[in-house]
């Protein structure tokens, strides 16, 4: 059990964390929305949420008095899944006693397990896989009619484009764009290709609209989200694969995610933009000079790795080896001083021996990121992984390896937040800090959380603080006037 909790001690909630439910206001009608998995999930619980609206839909935080209660689900390990079947359970006694209530399942596992969940394990009413939540009116009406109500259909085109999102359990101050949908990467181990379909990337205009809206709401932070922005490309529509036969007057005016982000920095100048997730094998020097001229762009890059063996990144699929993940680091290095970096890492991929594990330690060695999202390898059904290779690094050895790359990267993510005390930092204020009402949370342009006593700021201040104190995750500092 204490490695299963330290499977989930990574360092950013919004990444790998906890469910979260979601909540906007009075309507007709009750939703419960609960999201697990990455952070285009929760955005896409918005667009979902959006839809419903129209249909008369309030959400509420109250499961009980739901009559519409939804599940966006991940697919990206097995015990993610495991969470999402106990939480159907629980769900289903309570409509035990409500039998009018209706249970849906969204996103990954919708789309992976299809009618499984409504036929076999007759958990859900209802199945709705990420390309079909414009459907998801009908599905209800169908639901309510006593028909089957499944569709997960992936589409070629569907990136809810036109979908003002219903900003849920928001802040105020920062808030997530989905820039691209799908991923055609194929690392042997994901299941993402198989249950997000196909790349395809949201019009441009779309997208800044959305972050100027933003602004003019009063935020002060966004984040572009895609499995793999750097391979952001538009072209007029449809899928990254079919560019090669766009027309040459499509080509020329292609937007690239340098491009793109450009464009949204210049657009809301007074705004902090962030983007997740990078892919080193996508990364272009031209992204990192962008970042470098516009003030507001911040200076953090998530650039997951897996493995520091250039053998294992092979098996993995993940196109480049060690050596060009380290050269790429070089020139995040000299392109943006001082840039944060984190990572994702995967131990026990099948056939990784002592070796490859050490040269997992030694790339973190010499990256020294300031903090990562660490796991242990699932093996995920139908994956190229699953199918040609055998899952054969015992659990013990999984876990233990996982334990050494956590505890180096916790000496990191230390040594990282140490060499800020006695700095003074720009800090964007996002809310009160979780563990006092007295203090301020809010976060470097690094993506480092610092937490300082309140004054008379208020969130989405940008205010200089001047760091005094830290742990390996949190920076404590005091506000100081320039
Ligand atoms: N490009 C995506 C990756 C999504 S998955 C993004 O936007 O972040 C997030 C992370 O989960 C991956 O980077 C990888 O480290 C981990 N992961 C994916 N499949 C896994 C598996 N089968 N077992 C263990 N970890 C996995
Ligand atoms: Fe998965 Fe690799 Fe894409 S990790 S989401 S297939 S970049």
């Amino acid at each position: 059990m204490a490695d299963l909790v330290q499977e989930e001690k990574v360092i950013d909630e919004t990444r790998q964390g906890d469910a979260v439910v979601l909540e906007s206001g009075e309507r007709e009608k009750k939703l419960y929305i609960e999201s697990y998995g990455c952070q285009m999930n929760f955005s896409d619980s918005e667009i979902v949420a959006s839809i419903l609206e129209k249909e008369g839909y309030g959400t509420t935080r109250n499961m009980e008095e739901a009559d519409l209660v939804l599940l966006n689900t991940c697919s990206i390990r097995d015990k993610a899944e495991q969470t999402v079947r106990k939480r159907l359970t629980s769900f289903n006694k309570i409509k035990e006693e409500k039998p009018e209530m209706r249970i849906g399942v969204l996103g990954c596992m919708a789309e992976r397990l299809k009618s499984k969940l409504l036929d076999e394990e007759k958990l859900v009413d209802m199945v709705v896989g990420p390309d079909a939540y414009r459907d998801l009116p009908n599905l209800v009406k169908e639901v309510d009619a006593g028909r089957k109500a499944v569709n997960v259909i992936l589409s070629k085109e569907e990136t809810y484009a036109d979908v003002n999102p219903v900003r849920l359990g928001s802040n105020g101050i920062t808030a997530f764009v989905s820039i691209t949908r799908g991923c055609d990467n194929m690392c042997t181990f994901c299941v993402v290709p198989f249950t997000r379909g196909r790349e395809r990337s949201r019009n441009p205009e779309t997208i800044v609209e959305e972050c100027v809206e933003l602004w003019n709401k009063g935020y002060k932070e966004v984040t572009l989200l895609g499995q793999n922005v750097d391979s952001y490309l538009w072209y007029g529509g449809g899928l990254k694969k079919d560019f090669e036969k766009a027309s040459e007057a499509a080509k020329a005016t292609a937007v690239g995610f340098a491009a793109l982000l450009e464009k949204v920095a210049l657009a809301v100048p007074g705004m902090r933009i962030r983007f997740s997730t990078s892919n080193p094998q996508d990364m272009l020097d031209e992204v990192l000079h962008v970042i470098a001229k516009y003030e507001n762009i911040c200076n953090y890059i998530h650039l997951p790795v897996q493995s520091g063996s250039s053998r294992i990144l092979e098996l993995m699929n993940r196109g480049h080896n060690r050596e060009e993940y380290m050269a790429l680091i070089d020139r995040v290095r000299r392109i943006i001083p001082g840039c944060g970096i984190s990572h994702d890492m995967i131990t026990g991929f099948p056939t990784e021996t002592e070796e490859d594990h050490q040269e997992t330690l030694s790339l973190m060695e010499y990256v020294k990121y300031d903090f990562g999202y660490m796991f242990y390898y699932s093996e995920r059904p139908n994956t190229f992984a699953a199918r040609k290779m055998e899952d054969d690094i015992p659990l013990e050895v999984k876990k233990r390896r996982l334990t050494e790359i956590i505890d180096l990267q916790q000496k990191h993510s230390l040594e990282s937040n140490r060499a800020y005390i006695g700095k003074t930092e720009e800090v964007l204020i996002e809310g009160s800090s979780k563990r006092s009402e007295e203090d301020w949370f809010g976060r470097t342009t690094q993506n480092t959380v610092v937490v300082f006593p309140k004054a008379n700021e208020k969130p989405g201040d940008f205010v200089k603080v001047m760091i005094k104190d830290c742990t390996a995750a949190t920076l404590l500092g005091e506000r100081v006037d320039e």
